[in-house]
């Protein structure tokens, strides 16, 4: 049988447990060049909350009824003459909440496990890791000796972008939440400083860590630590905003930040950015940090939970930040 996670209310405000209904279906039949995968890890991201709400956005909004949307890596265990992928395979893609997923191998990307845990597929060498370096490098435009200030630092896209600004020799400054995850970054991670954004001044610590102001703000989470980061522009910097997780959840307007003539000032950019435009060079992208994390220039860190019926809980660590990296659940069962 397959257990699935259904997308059935569209949350206002926080998603909670009458979001999803959990079902257990028939493995479904494959067809004519299908195959069919079992679910081994699926992957726990902010952006499921975007996806949730109706309206115009760079994905189509999830339908009611539906398998809840998910990148998730597993072992190909039946095919009908499948003209790339074979019973043995593993793939990443995005299979949903459900421990089995059929498919025609539109958008799936074989994995070896042998090179790296299944889990690190869906996180430094997934879907986030893509972000970090297409985020950081190309849209950040990063070079040797730039201040880049990361929010988000500890997490599966800040804690990649943070070490691969030290790579490329920048100053590193994370922003993370509480003691224990800034002194992650610094002592595991080699950042350079951390600001402790639910226990310090964000403005006031910003001042003494980048004393002569940022050259590169990469935005996981918009208000008032994108507003504050504005703040401390040198000329020519450039901001990526690639979330804004602080607002997901809001019931009212999304704030913005009340400083932004502070990019006209500065003569700065601000640009905004998806992960799936890069699909054509994940291979790359895949390759420079597979050498690093081989090299243990970079370090890959995930929070795994168990079992597909404790998603919701799992889920609202994104938002709480109990949980330090990348965050997966484990949906196959020991047999
Ligand atoms: N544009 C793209 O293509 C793309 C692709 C992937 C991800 N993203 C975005 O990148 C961001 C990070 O994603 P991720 O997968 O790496 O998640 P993550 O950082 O691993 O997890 C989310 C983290 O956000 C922090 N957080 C939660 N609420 C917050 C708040 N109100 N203010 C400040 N921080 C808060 C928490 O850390 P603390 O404990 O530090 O608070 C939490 O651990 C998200 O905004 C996501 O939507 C964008």
């Amino acid at each position: 049988m397959n257990k699935q996670l259904l997308f059935v209310k569209r949350p206002q405000g926080e998603a909670d447990a009458s979001t999803w209904s959990l079902e257990t279906n028939p493995i479904p039949e494959i067809g004519e060049g299908e195959i069919l995968i079992k679910h081994h890890y699926i992957s726990l991201d902010p952006a499921m909350r975007g996806w949730m709400n109706e309206g115009k956005s760079y994905i189509e909004p999830m339908a009611i009824g539906s398998v809840m949307r998910a990148g998730s890596v597993g072992e190909v265990i039946d095919t009908k003459n499948h003209p790339k992928f074979k019973v043995g395979d593993f793939v990443s893609g995005f299979g949903g909440v459900q421990q089995y997923a059929v498919s025609d191998g539109t958008n799936l990307y074989p994995v070896d496990p042998n090179l790296a845990p299944l889990p690190t597929y869906i996180g430094t060498l997934g879907m986030p890791g893509m972000t970090a370096y297409f985020g950081i490098l190309e849209v950040g435009k990063i070079k040797e000796g730039d201040i880049v200030v990361v929010s988000g630092a500890a997490g599966a896209v800040g804690s990649i972008v943070g070490q691969i600004a030290k790579i490329k020799g920048c100053k590193v400054i994370g922003i993370a939440g509480g003691p224990d995850k800034c002194k992650y970054i610094v002592e595991e991670l080699g950042f350079d400083g951390a600001i402790d954004y639910k226990n310090e001044d964000v403005n006031k610590r910003l001042k003494e860590e980048c004393p002569k102001g940022l050259d590169v703000y990469f935005d996981n989470v918009g208000g008032e630590i994108l507003e504050a980061a504005l703040g401390r522009l040198r000329m020519h910097a450039r901001i990526v905003i690639c979330g804004a997780i602080s607002q997901y959840n809001n019931r009212a307007a999304m704030k913005g930040p009340r400083n932004y003539l502070s990019l006209l000032v500065n003569r700065a950019t601000m640009q905004g950015m998806v992960v799936f435009d890069w699909a054509s060079r994940y291979g790359e992208a895949a390759l420079a940090m597979g050498t690093w994390l081989a090299q243990g220039k970079l370090k890959s860190k995930e929070a795994i939970y168990d079992g597909i019926e404790n998603f919701p809980q799992t889920y609202n660590r994104l938002f709480s930040g109990e949980k330090l990296g990348k965050l997966v659940l484990k949906v196959i069962e020991d047999e």
